[in-house]
């Protein structure tokens, strides 16, 4: 086919552009070639997971209301609500924190899966011999498992206290008498209670080599590492365990 203009360098097909790829090589912005990466994803991972630490801790200090009563838990999720108004309208501020919650639980489940394919691509038969599960522990090797038990709370958890028909008695804008209602079903609160074990699992490994992937390992450090990997998950899983517990105990009713 004739061609009325100069032909292009990718046009021509050097071969050597053409075995190198370089003539059509697509530039694409930095922040998607860095996601290709290992190392990009391994960040995307530990930045996303430093937002749902930061909320899941939040969460936890909030839901301590529930000692406190129906009126203060009731008027801290309407808080929540006019949050920054008027700048905002109602629920605007609390919506604007659930799209950055959402875009942090869906990056960091699409990094780990992309991570998990590339290392089977670069290994594509299994270990023959025995791991090495000193260096990989329990909650290291559990993280797909402990992670997918986490989704699935979510998923109930929404439909139980947030939008409701995971619950009968659930009454709009009354997060109090709700949690007292659902964790009164005993199968509930042992769900709650199972499911915030394996939070509490994936968090302390979350939290330990969230500091290998920024690149915060100085060997020094590593004990203050362990410690607040420890302390962090300990402190959410006691808080959280400790409502349908008190629930069930009639200490909250
Ligand atoms: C026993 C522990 C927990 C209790 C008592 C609890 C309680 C509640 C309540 C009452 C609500 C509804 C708030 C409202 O409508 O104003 C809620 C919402 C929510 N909870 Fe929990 N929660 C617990 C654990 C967790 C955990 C471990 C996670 C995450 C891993 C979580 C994630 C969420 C999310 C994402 C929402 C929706 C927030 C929103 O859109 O406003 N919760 N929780």
């Amino acid at each position: 086919m004739a061609i009325d203009r100069p032909v292009t360098a990718p046009e021509r097909g050097d071969a050597q552009e053409r075995e190198s790829g370089v003539g059509r090589a697509r530039k694409v912005p930095f922040a998607i070639d860095f996601y290709r990466s290992a190392v990009g994803k391994k960040y995307v991972m530990a930045v996303s997971g430093i937002i749902l630490m930061g909320y899941v801790f939040a969460h936890m200090v909030g839901n301590l209301k529930l000692y406190l009563g129906a009126e203060q838990m009731n008027h801290y999720a309407e808080f929540l609500r006019t949050l920054l108004e008027p700048i905002f309208p109602y629920s605007g501020a609390l919506w604007l924190m659930r799209l950055v919650l959402l875009a942090a639980v869906i990056l960091h489940i699409h990094a780990s899966y992309s991570l998990t394919m590339m290392n089977r691509r670069a290994r594509p038969v299994r270990y023959q011999s025995k791991r090495d599960y000193i260096a990989a522990d329990f909650a290291a090797r559990t993280m797909r498992w402990t992670g997918v038990i986490v989704l699935l709370f979510i998923v109930f958890h929404l439909l139980d206290l947030t939008f409701g028909p995971a619950n009968p008695d659930f009454q709009a804008g009354k997060p109090y008498e709700n949690t007292v209602a659902s964790f009164q079903r005993v199968w509930v609160s042992l769900f709650y209670i199972l499911a915030n074990l394996a939070l509490g699992v994936h968090l302390y490994h979350g939290a330990w080599s969230l500091f290998q992937s920024m690149g915060w390992n100085r060997r020094r450090f590593n004990a203050w590492r362990r410690y607040f990997a420890v302390g962090f998950a300990a402190i959410i899983v006691a808080g959280n365990v400790s409502f349908p517990i008190a629930v069930l105990a009639g200490v909250i009713s």
